[in-house]
């Protein structure tokens, strides 16, 4: 599938295509573009046609496999794509991950009518300074790159260059575990840094540590003025994982943090942030106050949290464009039965936030060990794309857009048999918000 190496491609970088999120129109003909890190063979980019069958709506476009040995997450800043490899970075002797940055490019012919085709170009590629790259995120102003490396236990600050280019590392964070915590199957041994993630303010980078029960927050002034300003002790076996946040206004973000072991989410205000362009960053001081409002459980209603004893791991959160509906994924590990999404209705309430998430129920993910998902980028958040990592399926629901529940499949592609070992499978998704760097061939 190298198809897109056959072009020859004729740069016009003045036509950059740009575009925020909120102006993202699409012509109901045309396709979505997905990417999808495929542990056992790289990038690979797809086409969504809701209007073709389950079975014809999701087409491989190309496998860029430029990106490591066991891709495992995507990134995307403005017309760049970035990942993360597991190990092996930069030969075969080397335990570290690697962190590398491509060039999203989408190609039109000059006939009318005929379909653009997309492919990746490697721009950079460093060292993700640790064993077992996780994450990467890009900070808002796009000039600093996080990455998470989960058996290192460290994490890595980068400056990015405006062409993409990833710099030498500014920062290399390592953290440790003063006595294992209680969680089973060498869960929590040592620290394992899962994520490194920055809020929307893009002044605060959040470390969730699965290992530790601890979330580190830093204030970020640029790649090379990062600051640890606190630390969040959560219960011991809680495990951490991944967060996504909302903004109420513009000193006030809600923060959403989905843990692995206990199987929750819980909701914390970050209060003293700076959401607005009017807030002087370096007037506001760098503090921030974080409140844990509320903790619900993923399996069921109410608070109730698992024994960390690895029988459910809730792996991603997200949150529909219009706030109304929170998503997590929940992973049984004891059984082949098909994994679903729980689904929250959002009630943000400024006297008690004690009943923010109501839990409304699970859908079904149409495979085995959902690693991640992402909802499209429309104004609507019409559909979610899960990645089943040991079904080897990527999976595409419709969302009802009131109820916030899945109304059913629109898309089902495998990339593989089933792989328990869950070395091979899909580890992450990401839809293309269309701004790509267009070149005619
Ligand atoms: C990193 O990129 C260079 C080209 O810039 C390439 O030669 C090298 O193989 C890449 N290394 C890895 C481990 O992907
Ligand atoms: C590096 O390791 C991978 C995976 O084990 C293997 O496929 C590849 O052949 C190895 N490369 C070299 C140069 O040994
Ligand atoms: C962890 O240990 C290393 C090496 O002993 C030390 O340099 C580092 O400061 C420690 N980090 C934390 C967060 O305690
Ligand atoms: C956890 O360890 C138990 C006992 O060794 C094993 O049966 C189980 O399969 C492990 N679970 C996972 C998710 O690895
Ligand atoms: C680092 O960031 C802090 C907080 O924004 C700021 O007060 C300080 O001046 C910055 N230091 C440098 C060297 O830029
Ligand atoms: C944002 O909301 C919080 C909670 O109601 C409030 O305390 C804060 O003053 C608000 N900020 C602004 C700028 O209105
Ligand atoms: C794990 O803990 C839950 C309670 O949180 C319990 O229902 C389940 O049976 C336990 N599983 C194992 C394999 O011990
Ligand atoms: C999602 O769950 C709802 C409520 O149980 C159900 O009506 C709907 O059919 C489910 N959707 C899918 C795609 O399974
Ligand atoms: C989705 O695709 C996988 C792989 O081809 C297949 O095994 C599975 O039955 C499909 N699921 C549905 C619900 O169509």
């Amino acid at each position: 599938m190298l198809a897109h190496s056959l072009f020859v491609f004729f740069v016009l970088s003045s036509l950059l295509l740009v575009g925020a999120l909120e102006n993202f129109a699409r012509p109901d003909s045309s396709p979505y573009i997905l990417y999808v890190a495929l542990q056992s063979r790289g990038i690979l980019t797809l086409s969504f046609d809701p209007s073709k069958s389950v079975q014809a709506s999701l087409e491989i476009l190309a496998t860029n496999t430029d990106a490591g040995f066991m891709p495992g997450w995507l990134t995307l800043w403005e017309d760049k794509l970035f990942s993360i490899s597991r190990t092996h970075f930069p030969t075969n002797a080397s335990a570290s991950g690697g962190a590398f940055s491509f060039q999203k490019y989408r190609s039109q012919r000059r006939e009318e009518g005929s379909a653009p085709s997309w492919s990746l170009e490697l721009l950079s590629n460093i060292t993700s300074g640790g064993l077992g790259g996780v994450y990467c995120d890009v900070s808002r102003d796009g000039r600093t790159l996080s990455v998470a490396n989960i058996d290192g236990s460290t994490v890595s600050v980068h400056p990015l260059l405006k062409t993409g280019i990833i710099g030498d590392a500014s920062y290399l964070f390592k953290y440790n575990l003063s006595h294992p915590g209680p969680g089973t199957n060498g869960s929590q041994i040592q620290s394992n840094p899962h994520e490194a993630i920055f809020d929307p303010s893009g002044k605060y980078m959040f470390v969730n540590d699965r290992g530790a029960d601890r979330i580190y927050v830093y204030h970020v002034d640029g790649p090379y003025n990062v600051t640890q300003i606190s630390t969040v002790v959560l219960p011991p076996g809680t495990g951490p994982r991944h967060s996504t946040f909302s903004v109420f206004n513009s000193t006030r973000t809600y923060m959403y943090l989905a843990s692995e072991l206990d199987n929750t989410v819980r909701v914390f205000t970050l209060d003293g942030v700076a959401n607005s362009d009017e807030t002087d960053p370096i007037v506001h001081a760098p503090t921030l106050d974080i409140t844990l409002r509320q903790t619900a459980s993923t399996l069921g209603p109410g608070g109730r949290r698992t024994l960390p004893n690895d029988t459910f791991l809730a792996s991603e959160v997200a949150m529909s464009h219009d706030g109304n509906f929170l998503y997590v994924s929940n992973r049984a590990t004891t059984t082949f039965k098909s994994d679903t999404l729980t689904i929250y209705s959002v009630h943000p309430n400024i006297g008690d936030d004690s009943a923010h998430l109501e839990y409304l129920g699970q859908n079904l993910t149409y495979g085995k060990i959902p690693r991640h998902f992402s909802l499209s980028p429309d104004a609507h958040t019409r559909y979610a794309a899960v990645a089943n990592e040991v079904t080897q399926n990527l999976v595409i629901l419709e969302r009802d857009t009131t109820t916030g529940f899945f109304t059913g499949m629109k898309g089902n592609i495998s990339f593989g048999t089933l792989d328990v070992t869950q070395n091979l499978g899909p580890a992450a998704v990401i839809w293309d918000e269309s701004k790509a760097v267009v070149s005619y061939a």
